[in-house]
């Protein structure tokens, strides 16, 4: 399991990012202490989606740092933050992108094969979060054979497996009706205050805003905090 160093879990400082010339992010400035659930408010192209793959090193900045743990993405070789990624980061996506060719069990267990969890350890674990989010009657099922809310609870067990310290989560609950998604989302931010893994939401929901410790909003490129 990846160490714990205390201080922030993110920091961002005078983060720019444009694409083809249209500025998106702007001197961002952000920090995320361990533990925190944070959501991230604003318009559909405002920037909530390039936010979250500037934190999860899916895309790279054209100005600032991003740190991890005091960890300068910027300063990892691409293999290096491909680890990190693997090793400290949880992803869960609009919909779902579970495997359809593995059951519930197998999609689970995926970051544990990736991270080389033994067999035993790997049993255990998955069967503890299939237990947690309601899923334990549902394992040998494919996705093709689960409901929405079930398939999102699928992808929050997976995301969550490794015991990351770091779920970044966007717009979870896009594609599930209303009381679903509000159970989705109390699942998620109950499982992930649990166990002391921050949380960072991107989503057009007030409800999901009124779930999380802290609210931001980006607005023409502006990067602020949104007092609850
Ligand atoms: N890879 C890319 N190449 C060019 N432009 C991009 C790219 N990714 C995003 N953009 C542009 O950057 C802006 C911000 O996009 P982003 O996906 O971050 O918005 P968003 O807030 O997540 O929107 P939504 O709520 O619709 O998901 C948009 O204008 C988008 O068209
Ligand atoms: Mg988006």
């Amino acid at each position: 399991m990846a160490a714990r160093p205390p201080g922030p879990q993110i920091e961002l400082t005078a983060v720019d990012k444009a694409y083809a010339g249209q500025v998106v992010l702007a001197n961002a400035e952000l920090t995320v202490r361990r533990g925190e659930s944070v959501a991230v408010l604003g318009r559909s192209g405002s920037g909530k989606s390039t936010l979250l793959k500037l934190i999860g090193g899916l895309d790279t900045p054209d100005r600032g740092a991003i740190l991890h743990g005091g960890r300068d993405l910027g300063a990892m070789s691409d293999d290096e933050r491909t680890r990190f990624r693997r090793q400290n980061l949880g992803f869960v996506f609009q919909f779902f992108n579970l495997i359809p060719t593995l059951t519930v069990t197998e999609n689970v267990g995926l970051p544990l094969a990736l991270n080389g969890y033994a067999a035993g350890a790997a049993e255990t674990r998955i069967a503890g979060l299939l237990a947690d989010l309601g899923l334990h009657a549902v394992n040998a099922r494919y996705p093709e054979e689960l409901s929405g809310g079930e398939q999102q609870r699928v992808a929050i067990a997976r995301a969550l497996a490794h015991s990351p310290t770091l779920i970044l989560a966007d717009e979870p609950t896009g594609n599930l009706d209303y009381e679903t998604a509000a159970q989705v989302l109390s699942l998620l931010s109950a499982t992930c205050k649990a166990s002391m893994t921050t949380l960072l939401v991107a989503t057009h929901s007030l409800e999901v805003a009124k779930n999380a410790d802290r609210v931001l909003t980006i607005r023409g490129a502006r990067l602020e905090e949104t007092p609850l």
